[in-house]
């Protein structure tokens, strides 16, 4: 594998040159990219003797190989460690000011940071608000750990061990190829159903889980069509910007309808969008107005098509369907109701969560239970919406396995 390591100036920088030589030694190619500061703690000569490759911090060096962007492309993975608390404000701000700035923001390969810093720094809720970015955004952070610090104090800060960083980023490389090959189709945000040229009908899905679910299977090697309804803010910025995701924008039920259809072929659908039961009959062509209707409007809605039934009744074979419920009810009540929407739609997996006024929509967070083909739970997770999308993937390589299909086709 093309690993990158980033160092970043920290004390246990000293130690990242274990973690260097514990990658060569497993047979990895290992470029180092240290920032100005980390040189200060461990100087260029260490780095190169080790990783037998040149070390620059700056992108004006070597510009006629396009240093600034070919590490980050080439690389399979990358490691940040240690990742100082000024590492994590610069990856989560996405400022390119060095040459590690502009690999990470070139790279699409899985992204490891093993944060190290005091105790104070670690809990303050700036570097917080960071690492729920970083981790949004699909990054992922090893430790810290606790024990003693520079300082003579001791708390969480440590940074984690360099087999345990190795061994941690190894193994997410290794898993990041498990859906090589596979096309997928992922739906995601909410439809609008036009009542007039300026109002619709909508709801609260913001598109956070779909656009998560595209990337984690992009990360994971899929080839991803995002069928993007309306997404809010700039939540599809990463997908939009990744090379294996093509975006195509759906915004009403019919619309998304057929760019379903279009992609139907795919191995797996994961319809995570939330797409309107019911559309206004007959969307008026001016602007409703008080004058017409007086004090009560009443509105003639007709149900919209289910897509994701008549995909899974059409389905071809080795093709894997995926829904997913939106509920208000909860505990048993919740799962019974999950059970019929499986079977009614036909799906191979369905995913459910509780969601009320203040829960589910909107936040970074997301729980949600996995019923299988036969009724069965097969996964339930809490967490970032991203760990919440490899977990579903997990459950429908899991799914293919089980029927047969896990072959690429
Ligand atoms: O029936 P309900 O709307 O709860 O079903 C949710 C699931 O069905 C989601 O996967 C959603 O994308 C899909 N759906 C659909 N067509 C509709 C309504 C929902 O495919 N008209």
């Amino acid at each position: 594998m093309f690993v990158v390591v980033g160092v970043t100036g920290g004390i246990a920088a000293y130690k990242t040159v274990h973690l260097v030589r514990a990658l060569i030694a497993s047979g990895h190619e290992v470029h180092v990219v240290p920032t100005a500061d980390a040189l200060r703690f461990v100087g260029v000569p260490t780095w190169e003797a080790i990783s037998r490759h040149p070390v620059t911090t700056t992108v004006h060096e070597d510009v006629a190989t396009v240093r600034h962007v070919s590490l980050g492309q080439r690389a399979d993975l990358v490691i940040v460690a240690p990742a100082s608390a000024n590492t994590l404000a610069k990856m989560a701000a996405g400022l390119a000011e060095d040459l590690l700035g502009t690999t990470l923001l070139a790279t699409t390969a899985p992204v490891v940071v093993a944060p190290a810093m005091h105790t104070e720094m670690w809990r303050h809720p700036a570097t917080r608000a960071n690492i729920a970015t970083l981790r949004e955004r699909g990054v992922h952070v090893v430790g810290p750990v606790d024990g003693p610090l520079t300082g003579g104090d001791s708390g969480p800060g440590r940074m984690s061990e360099p087999d345990d960083i190795a061994a941690f980023a190894l193994g997410l490389a290794a898993a990041s190829t498990d859906l090589d090959g596979l096309r997928v189709v992922v739906t995601a945000g909410g439809t609008r159903e036009p009542l007039d040229p300026v109002r619709f009908l909508g709801n609260r899905s913001s598109g956070r889980q779909g656009v998560a679910l595209a990337l984690a299977a992009a990360d994971r090697g899929a080839e991803v069509a995002l069928i993007a309804a309306h997404v809010e803010g700039d939540v599809l910025a990463p997908a939009a910007g990744h090379p294996r995701i093509a975006v195509t924008a759906a915004g009403t039920a019919l619309e998304l309808q057929q760019a379903a259809q279009d992609a139907a072929s795919a191995d797996v659908i994961v319809m995570a969008a939330a797409v309107a039961d019911y559309r206004p009959a007959r969307p008026a062509d001016g602007k409703l107005t008080k004058e017409q209707n007086g004090d009560t409007l009443r509105l003639d809605l007709v149900a919209n098509p289910d897509i994701v039934a008549e995909l899974a009744a059409g389905r071809r074979e080795g093709q894997t369907i995926v829904a997913f419920a939106a509920e208000t009810e909860t505990g048993d009540a919740l799962l019974a109701r999950a059970r019929r929407k499986r079977e009614r739609k036909g799906v191979d997996l369905l995913a459910v969560n509780e969601v009320g006024w203040d829960r589910g929509f909107e936040a970074a967070e997301n729980e949600l239970t996995v019923i299988g083909a036969d009724g069965a739970i097969v996964a339930h997770v809490a967490g970032t919406k991203r760990a919440v999308a490899d977990a579903v993937w997990d459950a429908v390589l899991a799914s293919r396995r089980t029927s047969g299909t896990a072959s690429v086709s």
